[in-house]
């Protein structure tokens, strides 16, 4: 039985889903081949993904292949409840509501494993990590699990290295369709979003900080710029540095930054990027925002324990007083482009929901031949996904002629 906290939104969230159904295209060519094939029937498949709009087209996705599904969130903040009493309605086993507590985020990730999936959908790793943790008798029933994000592939590569992983897992993040496309367009674009959203302010001319320039970073500075934006980048990594610098960032250390930035975002897939100690040294005003996985990028924490007072000035932004000064945090440091806005637009969703279909269908065939190890999708399922979201787009490209796969295959011709 569904948990769930407002099934009367059940009308909006079947609105919410037929929108993005309309943009997510090339999942849909996945689901009319699931629908003939069926190869998921008798298979269950847990997921704590961000229960969205989005990832219902994906459950009924895998649900047009037969598998029946039980959805958790991913993030206490993420769930948008609309969508949460659709997909509960129509037979989907929901467990999560927007704002849950620490308590019920965990009651409903058990509640994921006392479905006894044969296959994980993860996004952060909670899942698998929950299972190994405290279920392995769970573990000789599973075919293999997937994961969404960066910071669950982090933590996933750490339990192979320690021999603690005992399924094999598909690396969904690492797809090109997934990483180069969600990561850096989608991240980009509704990570302004929240920020625009919690606190309405006006990006052009003022100076952004970005901490963090991989996938994700670079997509937030892009969009930062495009709106106008003074972009500050800080980075831990020598290349990611000077990638940025050679964009035309300016790229200094956090420290140094402090002073500078008016908004304040962090995107490493690390902890404590931003403490108390750099917010006193910030400018009356300025805005912090988290778009990595978890909420310690930003000490916030640390920040409330040094800040003199603090309160909610509006539904996704809290004031917190430094001396004379006001500083604010949106989405409270987590996730701020699901907590203060809708997470990705339907578009690369579809991309990243193509990668996690076609895992799924990758973990049934080949389940005899994997190992408890970390794997990638075969290059041809990635160009598969991009092929069929250009085929949406209608864009035909070029083919290869003979002539140039023999000269591409070849060393004897030179200048
Ligand atoms: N908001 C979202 O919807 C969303 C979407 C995708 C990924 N993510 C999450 O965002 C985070 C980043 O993902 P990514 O794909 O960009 O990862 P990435 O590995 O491509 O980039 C992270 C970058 O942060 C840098 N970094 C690490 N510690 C740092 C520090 N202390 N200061 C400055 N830079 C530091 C690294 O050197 C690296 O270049 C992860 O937690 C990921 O799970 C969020």
């Amino acid at each position: 039985m569904s948990e769930i906290k407002y099934p009367e939104l059940a009308e909006q969230g079947k609105m919410n889903l037929e929108i993005a159904e309309l943009r997510m295209e090339a999942l849909l060519e996945i689901r009319k081949k699931f629908e003939k094939e069926k190869l998921f029937e008798g298979i269950r498949i847990g997921m704590a993904l961000h229960i969205t709009k989005e990832t219902g087209i994906l459950v009924r996705t895998l649900q047009a292949g037969g598998a029946k599904i039980a959805i958790t969130g991913c993030n206490p903040l993420s769930t948008q409840d609309d969508v949460a009493a659709a997909l509960a309605e129509e037979g989907v086993e929901v467990f999560g509501y927007k704002g849950e507590t620490s308590e019920d985020y965990y009651k409903y990730l058990n509640k994921i494993i006392d479905f006894k999936p044969h296959i994980t959908i993860d996004d952060g790793c909670d899942l698998v990590s929950e299972i190994h943790l405290k279920h392995p008798e769970l573990i000789d029933s599973i075919i293999g699990g997937c994961e969404e994000t960066t910071t669950g592939i982090i933590r996933l590569n750490a339990m192979e290295n320690d021999n603690a992983l005992k399924y094999p897992m598909i690396a969904v993040n690492d797809n090109k369709t997934k990483h180069l496309m969600d990561n850096y367009y989608g991240t980009g674009q509704s990570t302004l979003d929240g920020i625009i959203r919690a606190s309405n302010i006006l990006l052009a001319g003022k100076t952004t900080v970005i901490a963090g320039y991989g996938s994700c970073g670079k997509g937030c500075a892009l969009r930062a710029r495009g709106l106008g934006a003074n972009v500050i980048v800080t980075e831990v990594d020598n290349f990611c540095a000077l990638q940025a610098q050679m964009d035309g960032f300016r790229v200094m250390k956090m420290e140094e930054a402090a002073p500078l930035g008016d908004i304040f975002i962090t995107v490493t897939g690390n902890r404590d990027v931003i403490t108390a100690e750099h917010v006193k040294k910030m400018q009356e005003g300025a805005i912090l925002a988290n778009s990595g996985h978890f909420d310690n990028e930003i000490d916030v924490k640390g920040i409330e324990k040094a800040a003199k007072s603090t309160r909610r000035v509006r539904p996704m932004l809290d004031e917190y007083i430094f001396g004379n000064k006001k500083i604010f945090i949106a989405g409270e440091g987590r996730l701020v482009n699901l907590a203060a806005a809708e997470g990705h637009p339907s578009e690369v969703m579809s991309l990243s929901f193509c990668g996690q279909a076609l895992a799924c269908e990758y973990l049934v065939k080949n389940k005899d031949n994997l190992e408890a190890k970390v794997y990638q999708l075969p290059e041809e399922i990635d160009d598969h996904i991009a092929g069929l979201q250009l085929a949406a787009n209608q864009i035909e490209i070029d083919e290869l002629t003979p002539e140039q796969i023999k000269y591409l295959n070849s060393w004897q011709e030179g200048t």
